[in-house]
């Protein structure tokens, strides 16, 4: 059952929408495009993604924050339920977001291990989720000896409890250790700081004796700071560092490999997995799961003005299919232009 969900998820072409961005930071994104903070329009955002015609073709799961559960259609259908009817898995976000850590106020520990059986129980029998993520943070600051080793500790201890309570309740764990691409590291940082974060979580989870197969790695590229003073690397210097650091540290039997796109360019972050995808084939299938790289344009074209629902939509579709393409390593400028083009056909 969990196997059969991760073949679903990672059909080729197709990738996972991450649609899980908390009110708050939803709220952030439409304020700083003028759009009215509010949960109405989060919830017609969020119908604007989930209703683009024909994006089935390249989205196989979305994951949803708990508030879309509770939110419908305008037509009254639940969100979960408009997913299914579409051959789209649920998702669900479970952890609860960050709080300062005990040991150092400059990191941040995630929070939502209390009452997760009992909530995951829930959205399964009432919602009928597949699958569910957890989000662990690391930040890299040099100066400050950022992250410590009790951060990737915690952190990778934190994710593998959620695992396992996932996979007793037959839920597939979405494990997120998300190195976060803010500051000035070089892409070299990135890649130790990557490699001893994936070790320490391959280690508690097998510690748990949580089955390596029934997990998805979501995973941040391996990418130079945003700050970083010579700029970001080139798409054949990211493959290659993070495929080989996923290739040194995760088992072969792990499920899945799902990219988030952690603050690149919609383009970026496409290339880039496109270059992975071009080392393949690898150990596990490998994907995406991005939100800012699948939908800040389309945020950006719809402004919250229905007037552009259906060209937000199209951008959408036009994201999606680029990322598909992508994961197949067939993505290319020329599609990025001419979608239509008939060697852009997925
Ligand atoms: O937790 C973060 C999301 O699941 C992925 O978002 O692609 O914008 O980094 P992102």
């Amino acid at each position: 059952m969990l196997e059969d969900t991760i073949a679903r998820l990672f059909a080729p072409p197709k990738g996972i929408l991450a649609m899980d961005g908390s009110p708050a930071t939803l709220d952030k994104r439409l304020a700083a495009r003028g759009i009215e903070a509010t949960e109405a329009n989060r919830r017609r955002y969020r119908e604007l993604l989930l209703t683009t015609p024909d994006i089935e073709r390249y989205i196989s799961g979305a994951i949803f924050h708990e508030e879309t559960l509770r939110q419908t259609l305008s037509d009254g259908t639940p969100f979960a339920e408009a997913a299914r009817a579409r051959g789209i898995l649920v998702g669900l976000k479970v952890d609860q977001g960050l709080a300062p850590s005990p040991f150092n106020p400059k990191e941040e520990v995630t929070r939502g291990l209390g009452g997760l059986r009992e909530r995951l129980q829930e959205a399964k029998q009432r919602w009928g989720i597949r699958f569910a993520k957890w989000r662990g943070v690391y930040r890299i600051d040099l100066e400050e000896g950022l992250p410590t080793p009790e951060d990737i500790f915690i952190d990778s201890v934190e994710l593998a409890q959620y695992a396992r309570v996932c996979v007793e309740e037959g839920i597939v764990p979405m494990v997120e250790p998300e190195v976060l691409m803010d500051g000035v590291h070089s892409i070299e940082e990135s890649a130790r700081v990557h490699r001893e974060v994936w070790s320490e979580v391959v280690t508690q989870l097998t510690a748990r004796e949580v089955p390596l197969s029934t997990v998805i790695l979501k995973a941040s590229m391996v990418v130079a700071g945003s700050e970083f003073p010579g700029g970001p690397a080139s798409s054949q210097t990211v493959a290659v560092e993070t495929v080989s650091a996923l290739t040194d540290t995760l088992p072969p039997e792990l499920g899945g490999v799902a990219f988030l796109s952690g603050g690149q360019t919609s383009e970026y972050a496409t290339a880039n997995l496109n270059e992975i995808a071009k080392r393949g084939p690898h150990q596990w299938p490998v994907s995406f799961s991005f939100a800012r790289a699948l939908h800040a344009p389309v945020m950006e074209r719809w402004g919250g003005n229905d007037a552009f629902w259906e060209e937000a939509q199209e951008v959408f579709l036009h994201r999606a299919q680029m990322a598909a393409l992508a994961r197949l390593g067939r993505y290319s400028e020329q599609c990025e232009r001419v979608p239509e083009n008939p060697e852009c056909a997925v």
